[in-house]
C-alpha cells in the first residue's frame, strides 16, 4: 500500500458530529477556499456557489427554522437526536448552484472535507438541511447568503476541530473490482 500525505488524509477521514467551539483560523478558512475553487466541474462550468457561514447566530437561526419544518423529533434528518444540523460545527459551507449540480457539488464537498482533514479539521457533509433551504419557505435563506432565488441548495460541510474519535464505519468489500 503505497502511503503519503494524500492518501493518509483520505484513509483517515471519518464524519465528525461533534465539535470543539474553537472556530478555525483565516488561514485554513483561506486554504479550504482555495480547495473549493480547485475543483473540478463539468466542461469547467464551476456551477457551484460556495458560502463559509461562521456566524453562530445565524447558524441557529437556520437550526429552529429547520425543525420547525420538519419536526422536532427528527434524528433521522440529522443522524443526531440533539445536535443541529450543522453538528454544532462552528464553520459551516453551504454549495448552492442552479438546478441540479449534485455532481459537480459533491466533488466539490469532498476536496473540502479532504483539505480538511489534512490540516487537522473534521467534517460532516450535510444533506438533510435541503429540506429546509429548498423548501418554499427556506428560499429567504437565499438572500441572508446573498445567492439569487433560483439558486438551489446542493450540499453543506460543517468544519471545526473534533471533539470525538469515531471508529471508521464499515465499507462493503464486494463493490469495487478489477477487470483485466
Ligand atoms: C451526500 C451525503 C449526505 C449526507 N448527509 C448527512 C446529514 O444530513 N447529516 C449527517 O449527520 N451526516 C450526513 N452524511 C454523512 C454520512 O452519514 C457518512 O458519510 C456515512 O455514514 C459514512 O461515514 P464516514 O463519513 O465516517 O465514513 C452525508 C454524507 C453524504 C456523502
Amino acid at each position: 500500500m503505497i502511503e503519503n500525505e494524500t492518501i493518509r488524509a483520505i484513509l483517515s477521514r471519518r464524519t465528525i458530529r461533534e465539535f470543539t467551539p474553537q472556530q478555525i483560523s483565516d488561514e485554513q478558512l483561506y486554504a479550504l477556499q482555495c480547495a473549493a475553487k480547485a475543483a473540478p466541474s463539468g466542461r469547467n462550468s464551476q456551477p457551484c456557489h460556495v458560502r463559509f457561514v461562521q456566524d453562530g447566530a445565524m447558524l441557529h437561526e437556520m437550526h429552529l427554522a429547520f425543525k420547525n419544518l420538519v419536526g422536532w423529533d427528527t434524528p433521522a434528518y440529522t443522524r443526531s437526536d440533539t445536535n443541529p444540523f450543522y453538528h454544532n460545527a462552528p464553520t459551516f459551507v453551504f454549495v448552492y448552484a442552479q438546478g441540479n449540480c449534485a455532481m459537480d457539488a459533491g466533488i466539490l464537498a469532498e476536496n473540502i472535507c479532504i483539505a480538511a482533514q489534512s490540516m487537522g479539521l473534521g467534517t460532516v457533509i450535510v444533506g438533510s438541511a435541503g429540506a429546509l433551504f429548498n423548501h418554499e419557505s427556506g428560499k429567504v435563506w437565499n438572500e441572508r447568503l446573498h445567492l439569487p432565488p433560483e439558486m438551489v441548495y446542493q450540499i453543506g460541510i460543517g468544519v471545526g476541530y473534533p471533539n470525538e474519535k469515531p471508529e471508521p464505519k464499515p465499507r462493503f468489500d464486494d463493490r469495487i473490482e478489477v477487470i483485466r
